[in-house]
């Protein structure tokens, strides 16, 4: 039986193709399990699972805790606003009590990049990055690419553009890895203030005409302009944003294909997207959303599968 070559998932860029491919493999199996009329299985009856979340979320921790529940896992859920967690002693400390009640493995979200690599070198429990920072959101990765596998085939050969604010979104970083691990060729659009300078070096092109790059690509992942995150203006008006860089049904149907929209959530109908675009037939985000439990129970699979050998 494969394994991960790693104990922890804390971004794509610390793992194989190969893990990607074992991830999938896995995942395909549970996708036919959540479509049986009994959508549980005990894998991991005798695991305890605490999502910890610093951070507000909603599809990514409904997604991981319907996933450990489809396991049989035992949950526990901590959330904590943003503003009242201080870098590093009080993770720490608050993980550290958490692990004294038995708890197997830690999901996280984190407002600090590293916060998952730097809570893995101080605790024993398997650790599953569920987004720190702007840095990586690796599931939410796997899940956009098992999407586009389970769409065209497979991921290798196919170009996709990641499109909007790719500076302040862990989602484009992660997405570029696990896309060029699996072997297709990945542009960024965008306006060049929302493009991190130098991001030609992670081996990506970088197009500034919406137009252009929808004329490239097989896949177009629109991004959210995460608002929250911009602590200065990177462009004039949302207005002018949505003429250059939304996606409206004129733009998609001026090509002479068909090319497959994605997008993460939450949807900022109107502004990244048209609702008529996101609720065509063109895009896969509600796909996106049903591969996601999928995608995490075989992450949490596998990773508690190490564990008990590890004990063994
Ligand atoms: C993304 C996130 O939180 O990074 N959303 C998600 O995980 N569903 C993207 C976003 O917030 O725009």
């Amino acid at each position: 039986m494969s394994e991960l070559s790693v104990n922890h998932l804390l971004g794509i860029k610390y793992i194989t193709e190969r893990d990607i491919q074992l991830i999938f493999e896995t995942a395909d199996h549970f996708k036919e399990v959540i479509n049986r009329p009994i959508k549980k299985v005990p894998s991991l009856r005798d695991i305890t699972i605490a999502n910890l979340f610093f951070e507000n979320s909603t599809r990514t921790r409904l997604s991981f805790e319907l996933a450990e529940k489809r396991l049989s896992a035992d949950v526990i859920n901590f959330s904590a606003a943003s503003s009242s967690v201080k870098k590093g002693e009080t993770l720490i400390d608050t993980v550290n009590n958490i692990l004294s009640m038995k708890v197997d493995m830690v999901v996280m979200r984190h407002p600090n990049p590293g916060a998952g690599v730097f809570l893995s070198k101080h605790i024993d429990a398997s650790i599953v990055n569920a987004g720190d920072g702007a840095h990586e959101h690796p599931t939410q990765a796997l899940l956009d690419c098992y999407s586009i596998r389970e769409k065209l085939g497979d991921v290798a050969g196919k170009n996709v553009v990641i499109v909007g604010d790719i500076l302040h979104s862990r989602v484009a970083l992660s997405n570029i890895f696990a896309l060029q691990k699996l072997g297709a060729d990945v542009k960024v659009c965008g306006p060049r203030t929302l493009i991190p300078k130098h991001i030609e070096k992670l081996g990506v092109s970088v197009e500034t005409n919406l137009m252009k790059a929808l004329e490239w690509c097989d896949v177009a992942n629109m991004l959210r302009v995460q608002n929250e995150r911009m602590d200065i203006s990177y462009f004039p008006t949302t207005r002018e944003y949505t003429q250059q860089f939304g996606l409206n049904k004129a733009k998609l149907e001026s090509l002479d294909k068909e090319i497959v929209v994605m997008h993460p959530g939450p949807i900022n109908r109107g502004v990244e997207i048209t609702s008529d675009v996101a609720d065509s037939g063109q895009a896969i985000i509600l796909d996106q959303v049903q591969n996601g439990v999928a995608i995490r129970m075989a992450v949490l699979y596998l990773l508690a599968s190490k564990i008990e050998r590890d004990e063994g």
